[in-house]
């Protein structure tokens, strides 16, 4: 499929079909997705795909945890906002419908376990090149050579028709987690995506901020244009 067209519609998908996804489809995503650059070329990054209905299962009820704490607050959040309360503008740049986005990502998490796979991407820290670690605050280049591998693997699969959710509450539960798959101490989990075939079409467009509020030419005074 035409590249802007999949980057414009791949959304975090909340509905699944139960068809699973056969393996020479991650292949051949896996095959695309490692072509994503990384510092220094030293690639972390490996991909562990589950579908194991017990091993889904117990992720499942690890994800829920953080999940409903999540949802209570955020469902909290929505009802101050209903209350005039809030800071309404917030919320509705962040969404369409916050509410429905909101019952659809808890009716995901209810059937976490069930979605047809859930992909562990996992990182090997030690050969990720991050450069801010001496900045006093939280680093974040580290991530850089992980995610653009997770975000191709993303789009190669929905260039297969496959739909993703990249999710990181699990990553609360490393430990564990590497317990139950027998991941090695060197690598760590950079994040959770769930994929499967949608129950629906895909969106033709996602909800995002306008490129004027962020993007910027010479100074952050200075909107980006079409020119
Ligand atoms: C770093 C990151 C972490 C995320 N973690 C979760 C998660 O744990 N659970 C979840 O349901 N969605 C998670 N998401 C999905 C976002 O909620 C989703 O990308 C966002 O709401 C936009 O949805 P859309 O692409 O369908 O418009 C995560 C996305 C990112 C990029």
């Amino acid at each position: 499929m035409e590249l802007i067209e999949a980057m414009r519609s791949q959304n975090a998908c909340r509905y699944y079909r139960p068809d699973p996804v056969p393996e020479g489809v991650f292949y051949a995503a896996v095959e695309a997705a490692r072509f994503g650059p990384q510092g220094g070329n030293r690639q972390p990054v490996r991909f562990l795909i589950v579908t194991d209905v017990d091993k889904k299962r117990q992720l499942a009820e690890w994800y829920l945890v953080p999940w409903k704490a999540y949802f209570a607050a955020a469902s909290a959040g929505e009802e101050s906002l209903t209350a005039g309360s809030g800071d309404e503008k917030a919320t509705t740049i962040t969404m369409t419908n916050p509410h429905k986005a909101l019952a659809d990502a808890d009716n995901f998490a209810d059937h976490f376990g069930e979605h047809p796979a859930i992909v562990v991407v996992l990182a090997d820290i030690a050969n990720t090149h991050p450069t801010d670690t001496d900045l006093g605050r939280l680093s974040i280049v580290g991530g850089a050579s992980v995610y653009p591998a997770a975000q191709n693997f993303c789009l190669a699969l929905r260039d297969q028709g496959v739909a993703t959710t990249l999710t990181t509450l699990l990553c609360m539960y490393e430990p564990q987690v590497k317990e139950l798959l027998g991941i090695p101490e060197e690598l760590s989990t950079a994040a959770f995506i769930v994929a499967g075939y949608p129950v629906k079409a895909f969106p033709t467009k996602l909800f995002r901020r306008p490129v004027e509020e962020i993007a910027f030419l010479n100074g952050l005074d200075r909107p980006l244009t079409k020119g």
